[in-house]
């Protein structure tokens, strides 16, 4: 019996009174990625993956390839076979769509990844997001910037009276890219650093258009006069040091001369490499592995209100809105030696 008639079957019995108490069996659910070459999506994938071949439900993976018509059709598709949906929206706009075939249907739906509008969310009862509260990312950046400084003791290297800084970033009208560069802007200057934003393109998260766009910049200004890079993840971070390499920088860690600080977000396992290297200056953990299993814990449970899904996956859930938290990457470098190893030693 799919969800659809479990829950016909449980509106009936709730207007005569009665209990619906059995659970319904769900044999199956559906995965959506906005696009799987983006290298977070892919380390949540192959999380989830494993967590897919020891579970008893049977999983279907969809990869829109950036394609939001054709992965709207295929979302609306899956829910009105019953299924629980996870969805990683190529178009946030897209989101009232979904849900209207979710309620349709009674199917449950987890968003992660790309936030939808709260009146969006707000639209259907069996709808959730699970994500990272991006204004916190924004300040913890910033907290590492200052570090940073504090311990080289110096920001101004071409003594130009200002920190000049190229920002990458993220999609246009996404919230963590938005949040990121607000949070981290607005903290750095409350805490006294004099900005001079050379840049702040729209990269798209992705680590070719970052090294491109850095290169731009460099040959606008003068590699000399760029003293941070700061991107809103991880991918695009990794571009920005193949860029400064490929003008000899970062590459010496012992040469402070030809060294551009370089801040991105994600923990992706080769950017946790070039920070503990030094070549990297820092990152922030975004813990896919909690991301993955709390998107499938609520999708796989009856959970109906935030208290429910509070205790189902022991993070904090308001308003239908389940936060990971971010992790500062010296935190996690000290958690990890006592613990484990590097991801990337393994
Ligand atoms: C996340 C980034 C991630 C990007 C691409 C954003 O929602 O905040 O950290 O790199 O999506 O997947």
């Amino acid at each position: 019996m799919n969800r659809f008639c479990m829950n016909l079957i449980k509106v009936i019995s709730l207007s005569l009174g009665l209990t619906v108490s059995s659970c319904y069996a769900i044999s199956n659910i559906n995965v959506y990625y906005y696009n799987g070459n983006d290298n977070f999506i892919n380390l949540y994938a192959t999380f989830l993956g494993k967590l897919s071949e020891r579970s008893p439900l049977n999983f279907k993976f969809y990869d829109a390839q950036n394609h939001h018509q054709e992965q709207l059709e295929s979302i609306i598709t899956g829910l009105y076979s019953g299924s629980p949906a996870i969805v990683n929206l190529v178009d946030v706009n897209d989101a009232p769509k979904v849900l209207e075939a979710a309620k349709d249907s009674g199917s449950k739906v987890v968003f992660f990844n790309r936030l939808p509008s709260d009146s969006a969310l707000a639209s259907y009862d069996d709808c959730w997001y699970v994500g990272a509260n991006s204004e916190q990312s924004g300040v913890y950046i910033a907290d590492e910037i200052d570090d940073y400084f504090k311990t080289v003791a110096h920001y101004d290297k071409n003594k130009n009276g200002q920190l000049d800084m190229v920002i990458l970033q993220g999609e246009k009208f996404h919230h963590d890219t938005f949040n990121r560069t607000l949070m981290t802007v607005t903290k750095l200057k409350e805490k006294g650093y004099p900005l001079n934003i050379i840049s702040k393109n729209y990269d798209n998260w992705d680590r070719y258009n970052a090294k491109r766009d850095l290169l731009k910049q460099i040959d606008l200004v003068g590699i000399s006069n760029i003293e941070i890079v700061v991107a809103n993840n991880d991918a695009m971070a990794l571009g920005a040091l193949d860029a400064l390499k490929s003008h000899g920088y970062n590459t010496d860690v012992n040469d402070k001369e030809h060294y551009i600080p370089v801040f991105g977000v994600d923990g992706l396992p080769e950017m946790l490499k070039e920070v503990e290297a030094g070549r990297a200056t820092g990152t922030l953990i975004s813990d896919y592995s909690a991301l993955a299993k709390v998107c499938y814990e609520i999708a796989t449970s009856e959970a109906q209100t935030d208290e429910e899904v509070t205790q189902l996956v022991w993070y904090k859930t308001e308003n239908h809105k389940t936060m990971i938290p971010y992790i500062k990457f010296a935190s996690f470098k000290n958690y990890m030696k006592q613990k484990y190893v590097f991801p990337y030693q393994k």
